[in-house]
């Protein structure tokens, strides 16, 4: 194809995509400027293309142009969420990359290919706004919340004391609090035990799982929106104005979008926030605790925080154990959860069989003091109102496990071959004896014919 005619492709091809494309030289010259570009930002490809960018996009500087920044300093921006109003004075939100071309060791021209998500933006705005009048979330979600102080903590065991006595130290100030734990570990017992432990107690307390919803709509819960920033926008605080003065719990920061992450570490260094489509700054004082069920090494690792945001949170690191290490707590706690479903289920049971409480103390939790207190729960409801103790039939849950957890202290010290074998020679023994030492019917009851009986009986000295 000639020089000619591939320009000519391109031209057509740029014209007709959907994602805005905006080009400029070496010297800050537009050289292309396609149609998608042109609706988004409501400027004219005439008025733009040829011309210098800085004369054309007067408000906009080597700082804050990801087009500038990238002639200057050869920097790549990519996925780059933006919100500016265009010409019309209409509020525009795109997601951009932008990129040096570089021949030669010399930045010949930049691009820019910009995707108008306004549409989705508000959209899921709208979402936000309608969940907000038909469920009220945050609303139901304070009060469904329990309030949990410190004495209803319950361990005894050494590394979990530990942990408990810094909480109750972070009580005494304002500090961030990171708190790492397994599922079911108690994250949120803590969370809360520590502000009602404040002199924040009186205000609130409020949780948000930074997992749950999708980029927008959290940016929206976690600071609010303002009437004429988008369509369909109305006025309304945010979780951070909700908060103010108490505590919010983040839970689940791992799984926070990293865009949002820096408009967090903003709040938290500027201690004002400024609702989405707003102009005000709103101070805020608000105590912030996060949560991960990620240890933090992996979490820094693999990027899932960014390194400035958690040096910001984790100025008290709390790690609590998981149960199986500390195996001390677990029959405290279970005493407790019967104490309390006792109650709750009307039964009057009053204490766990040793055979039972053998096999809890081998269970190695995986779902935590959250899975004990359902597997006591689920004994309890179990049980008839007569009985007084909890044995195995009860702990229907820990038995379920058991069946798949074939892996004994015999096979590992023995190795399968030799366990299988005396397994084998055990259960023609047993047999045996239960028909009187008749060989035909010890073989029809085991499966095998009567010449293979009497070989394994050879093997195995019988
Ligand atoms: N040490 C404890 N003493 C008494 N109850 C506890 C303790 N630890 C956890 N629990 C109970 O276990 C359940 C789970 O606790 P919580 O919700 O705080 O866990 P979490 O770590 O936040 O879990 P997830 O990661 O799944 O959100 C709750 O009912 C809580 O009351
Ligand atoms: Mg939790």
């Amino acid at each position: 194809m000639k020089a000619k005619e591939y320009l000519y492709m391109m031209q057509k091809i740029l014209h007709h995509i959907d994602e805005g494309v905006h080009v400029l030289d070496k010297n800050g010259n537009t050289i292309i400027y396609n149609d998608a570009m042109s609706k988004l930002e409501k400027m004219e490809t005439k008025e733009v293309i040829r011309k210098p960018f800085g004369e054309v996009f007067k408000s906009l500087n080597n700082e804050s142009s990801t087009l500038l920044k990238a002639l200057s300093s050869r920097v790549t921006t990519t996925d780059l969420k933006q919100t500016y109003l265009n010409k019309d004075g209409k509020e525009i939100t795109t997601i951009n990359t932008t990129l040096p071309i570089v021949v030669n060791d010399e930045v010949i021209a930049v691009i820019e290919v910009a995707k108008n998500i306004t549409k989705m933006a508000e959209m899921s705005h709208t979402i936000l706004k309608l969940q907000n009048e038909i469920v009220k979330p945050e609303k139901t979600k304070t009060k469904r919340i329990r309030k949990y102080n410190f004495h209803n903590i319950i361990g005894d065991s050494n590394n979990f004391i530990n942990v408990i006595e810094r909480a109750k130290k972070a009580s005494k100030n304002s500090a961030s609090v990171f708190i790492f734990g397994e599922t079911g570990t108690g994250k949120e017992l803590i969370a809360q035990s520590i502000h009602y432990e404040s002199s924040r107690k009186d205000k609130p307390f409020i949780a948000q799982n930074c997992a749950a919803l999708p980029e927008s709509l959290l940016e929206g819960l976690l600071f609010g929106t303002s009437k004429g920033g988008f369509t369909g926008a109305v006025d309304r605080a945010g979780l951070f104005e909700q908060a103010n003065g108490g505590t919010l719990l983040l839970d689940e920061i791992n799984s926070m979008p990293y865009e949002l992450q820096a408009k967090l570490l903003r709040v938290l260094q500027e201690n004002y926030i400024r609702r989405i489509g707003g102009t005000a700054d709103i101070p805020i004082d608000v105590r912030i605790v996060t949560t991960s069920n990620e240890p933090t090494e992996l979490i820094l690792k693999y990027g899932k925080i960014r390194k400035d945001l958690f040096y910001r949170l984790n100025v008290i690191q709390l790690n609590i154990p998981p149960l199986r290490d500390r195996k001390e707590d677990i029959m405290m706690l279970a005493n407790m959860f019967i104490h309390k479903f006792n109650e709750r289920l009307n039964k009057e049971i009053l204490s766990i069989s040793k055979e039972a409480e053998d096999s809890l103390m081998k269970y190695d939790f995986p779902g935590n003091v959250r899975e004990l207190e359902n597997i006591i729960m689920a004994s309890i409801s179990m049980s008839d109102d007569n009985e007084r103790i909890l044995n195995m039939n009860h702990l229907s849950l820990l038995n379920n496990f058991k069946d798949d957890d074939i892996i004994t202290p015999e096979i590992e010290e023995d190795g399968i071959d030799e366990y299988l074998a005396k397994l084998e020679k055990h259960l023609i023994e047993k047999t045996l004896k239960e028909y009187d030492h008749n060989i035909t019917r010890t073989a029809k009851t085991l499966k095998i014919k009567r010449q293979t009986l009497q070989h394994k009986m050879k093997k195995y000295n019988i």
